[in-house]
């Protein structure tokens, strides 16, 4: 797994910074996230197995997810139909509100155990080390195994997670989810 890391790791850092600062409004976000609540909850702690956490994750990154699926390029039954009718400004507003919001490590597992190949970019905690990734910390392993064999199998695409999925067993995939999902979180709601 190690070589095809370290060549995607070689072309996203040569491609850094390529993602805008968000300048969202976090109030009218916060209306917005009126629609979210049932499954992330206004705090952007998921409700459900099946949703991620999204409180306190990188406004690049949920503006850039709210995006994919409101143009089609990631797909999903649920967010596919609430994303669609969004305006640019309403998911700038809308990653406002949640990036905004506080997200803390209670408990992590073993640092020293966390996966090599991931921590560059997700962290030896799950927390994001760069504007483009998202927050590990915490997520359910259904859904940290669901999001990487979806990269696995071409459902959902990124160039550099892509080749490092597609190199994982699903045992490989197993042992990662259950080694983030085991971090406990708490997000704090900053209003
Ligand atoms: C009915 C439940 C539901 C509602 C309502 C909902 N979501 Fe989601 N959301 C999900 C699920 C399930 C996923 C995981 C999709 C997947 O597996 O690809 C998700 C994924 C996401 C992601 C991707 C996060 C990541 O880590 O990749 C973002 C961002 C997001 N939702 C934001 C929102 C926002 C903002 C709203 C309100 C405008 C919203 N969602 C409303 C269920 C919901
Ligand atoms: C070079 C940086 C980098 C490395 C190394 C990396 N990732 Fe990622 N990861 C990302 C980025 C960027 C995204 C966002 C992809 C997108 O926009 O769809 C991501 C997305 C993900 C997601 C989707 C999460 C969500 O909320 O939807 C999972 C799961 C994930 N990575 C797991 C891993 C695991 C496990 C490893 C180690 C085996 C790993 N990643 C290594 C950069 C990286």
């Amino acid at each position: 797994m190690r070589q095809v890391i370290l060549s995607a790791l070689g072309g996203v850092f040569l491609a850094g910074g390529a993602f805008a600062e968000t300048a969202g409004d976090r109030a009218a976000g916060k209306v917005l996230a009126g629609q979210c609540r049932t499954c992330h909850g206004l705090d952007g702690m998921a409700r459900i197995p099946i949703a991620p956490h999204i409180g306190g994750e990188p406004a690049d990154y949920i503006r850039h997810q709210l995006t994919a699926f409101r143009d089609g390029t990631r797909e999903h039954e649920m967010m596919s139909i609430v994303a669609r009718n969004l305006s640019d400004q309403q998911i700038l507003d809308l990653a406002a509100w949640y990036s905004g919001n506080k997200v803390t490590v209670d408990l992590a597992a073993d640092p020293a155990a966390a996966p090599e190949a991931c921590v560059a970019c997700h962290g030896t905690d799950g927390l994001a080390q760069r504007p483009d990734a998202p927050n590990l910390a915490g997520e359910t392993n259904i859904y940290i195994d669901t999001q990487l064999k979806a990269f696995r199998s071409g459902r959902r695409v990124h160039e550099v997670m892509t080749p490092i999925a597609q190199d994982m067993t699903d045992e490989d995939i197993r042992a990662v989810a259950d080694w983030y999902a085991a971090v406990k979180i708490s997000i704090e709601q900053v209003d």
